[in-house]
């Protein structure tokens, strides 16, 4: 149903073609047994986390450029079509070029501009959002919002608190606009707290701590987690923004067809779903398989659960994420593929 702020707006915002990239290798959490003191037991139990993927083919841009071709393929699009490329990232391949030039030179869209948006686990909404104010505008047809990160290549594999969490991969969505205001994007709700930024970061490599041979010694270009107080955080900024858009939209947890929320951990997913009323069934859950993959986890739910069958036209979707920052937020927006 639309809401009377989307009343005031020609277009809305539809997600019109999806597509993933995963790569081949495999860590199951017998791997990890091997190399730091853990096991599978563990990992499950407070994670939900059984396997993840390690890509060894490429960087981010190739992953990134893998899932758009992966959509473009499977939705007949012409890449010279597409008017903006935006990619969620916080591995991107150099600092600059921004990993959008990249992508948009291997897919060959060639009238294409783009950029790259760091917001870490909640970069895909944010980069939605973003995407979807261009196309609520008027001024593009199509904008391709991709969330990849290889996060293998900020990883410390010896540090057993953060090491087994993350996997790499890249996803992909089209926004195009449509008239029907019943479908696609109709609400956000984001938010951002630098108060955060110690609670978990990558200290090294910019312009605060530039790389240094100490910068290395003191492994200060791999991502430290304070996982206690990120858990503590996320389970409340998840659970809140998604009661809080609910609200704002007079859903009630009938109306959700899914949660679809950002897989760092299945406690907080399920946390999540509590607290929107919504049984564990409602909540896009494939953390098992990937892990953590930060800017793709979102939009690689959304493309296997489209895959799968199981998202229909005219299904209500509670997007939700947090992360580094930190960053949360919500986006309320019904799925408008046939
Ligand atoms: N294997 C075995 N034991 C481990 C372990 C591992 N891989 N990692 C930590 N432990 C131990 C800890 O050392 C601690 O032992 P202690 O009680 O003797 O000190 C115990 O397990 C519990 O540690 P704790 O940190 O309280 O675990 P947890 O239940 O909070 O789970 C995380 C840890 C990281 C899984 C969890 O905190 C988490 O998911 N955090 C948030 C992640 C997130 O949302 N990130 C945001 C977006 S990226």
């Amino acid at each position: 149903m639309a809401t009377s702020k989307d009343k005031i707006r020609n277009y809305n915002a539809n997600i019109t073609a999806v597509g993933m990239y995963l790569p081949e290798k495999v860590l199951d959490n017998h791997y990890f047994e091997k190399i730091v003191d853990t096991n599978d037991e563990w990992i499950v139990s407070r994670t939900g986390i059984r396997e993840r993927r390690k890509e060894e083919n490429g960087a981010t841009s190739d992953m990134a450029a893998r899932a758009a071709d992966d959509l473009i393929k499977n939705h007949n699009i012409n890449p010279e079509e597409i008017d903006v490329i935006i990619v969620a990232t916080v591995t991107p391949d150099m600092f600059f070029p921004a990993t959008a030039c990249l992508v948009q030179e291997k897919i060959g869209a060639k009238n294409a501009w783009g950029f790259d948006l760091s917001a870490a686990c909640s970069g895909f909404l944010f980069a939605l959002k973003t995407g979807a104010g261009l196309i609520e505008g008027g001024t593009y047809k199509k904008v391709l919002v991709i969330g990849a990160d290889k996060m293998s290549t900020i990883i410390n594999y010896k540090d057993r608190n953060t090491c087994l969490l993350f996997g790499d991969a890249a996803s992909a969505v089209l926004l195009e606009p449509t008239e029907d205001l019943n479908i696609g994007v109709k609400d956000s709700i984001l938010h951002c707290d630098g108060s955060g930024k110690e609670s978990l970061y990558m200290k090294g490599g910019g312009s605060l701590n530039p790389p240094t041979h100490e910068t290395v010694d003191q492994g200060l270009h791999t991502l430290y987690q304070d996982g206690k107080t990120v858990f503590k955080e996320a389970v409340k900024g998840m659970a809140d923004i998604s009661v809080e858009i609910m609200q704002k939209n007079n859903l009630s947890s009938d109306d959700v067809a899914y949660l679809v929320p950002h897989q760092a951990n299945l406690r907080i997913i399920d946390a999540t779903a509590n607290r929107m009323g919504i049984p564990k069934e409602k909540a896009m859950v494939n953390i098992d398989k990937y892990g953590n993959t930060t800017a793709a986890t979102i939009p690689l739910c959304l493309t296997e659960y489209y895959r799968d069958g199981k998202l229909k036209k005219g299904d209500n979707l509670v997007l939700a994420a947090f992360g580094a920052g930190f960053t949360w937020g919500s986006i309320y927006l019904t799925w408008g593929i046939d």
